[in-house]
């Protein structure tokens, strides 16, 4: 079976679709799948990522690929990445436009994170929009809650009621996913992370959406 496209978008700024494109990368691959990265932002901050875990640690790259890709070459670079990856995570910019619906077009899964905040939360139905034109699937992540909050509560009542589901998993605002970033690593690679547990119950919650293993 070719594999699957998780295509990754927000039209709001630094919602966390990189960390999300990394830790969701690294979770699939930690099952034993093996994962390309596409970066399509050119702010290159996956690409980044890779060369740093890639001159890091050479073998923590083994099963995995990474490529950029134009907005209009997307489609020829995920047929050929499916060729060998299970799964392949499409990263892009922070825009909700025609430049990404190619994105949107080859996904299996539209993942998108919303920080938590009014403003990102805002932003997030034309992505929802855009990728129901194209007749994708697409699932909501909580990123940066901080539990107790009034805040919190507020915008994941507002989330339950937007297009499309909601994940049960939720990313924690935590120091750790910055700074594992930093060292081309991901969150749950961190010693004694409790990211490591709402990583996996994400990966799970996708893995189920995509009927991988
Ligand atoms: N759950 C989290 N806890 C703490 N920090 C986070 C979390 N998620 C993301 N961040 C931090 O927030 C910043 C923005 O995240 P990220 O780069 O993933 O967003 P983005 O949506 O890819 O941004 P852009 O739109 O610029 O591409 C980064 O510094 C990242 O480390
Ligand atoms: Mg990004």
């Amino acid at each position: 079976m070719p594999g699957r496209v998780i295509t990754i978008a927000q039209q709001k700024g630094g919602s966390g679709k990189t960390t999300l494109a990394v830790n969701v990368g690294l979770g699939f691959r930690a099952r034993g799948l093996r994962v390309a990265f596409v970066d399509l932002d050119p702010q290159g901050s996956l690409g980044r990522w890779f060369m740093t875990r890639m001159e890091r640690d050479p073998e923590a790259c083994e099963g995995m690929e990474f490529a950029t890709s134009s907005a209009w070459g997307i489609s020829y670079e995920c047929r050929k990445l499916t060729e060998n990856a299970d799964i392949v995570i499409v990263d892009t910019p922070p825009k909700a436009d025609s430049d990404l619906r190619p994105a949107l077009r080859v996904a299996d899964l539209v993942l998108v994170p919303v920080a938590v905040s009014h403003v990102d939360l805002w932003a997030t139905e034309s992505v929802l929009d855009l990728a129901e034109r194209e007749g994708k699937a697409a699932l909501v992540v909580l990123n940066r809650t901080r539990t107790g909050t009034r805040l919190g509560a507020e915008i994941a009542q507002a989330a339950e009621a937007l297009d499309a589901p909601l994940a049960r998993a939720r990313l924690a605002n935590r120091v750790g996913y910055a700074e594992a970033m930093g060292g081309g690593r991901g969150a749950a690679e961190l010693a004694r992370t409790p990211a490591r547990d709402e990583l996996s119950a994400l990966v799970d919650e996708i893995a189920q959406m995509l009927e991988t293993p």
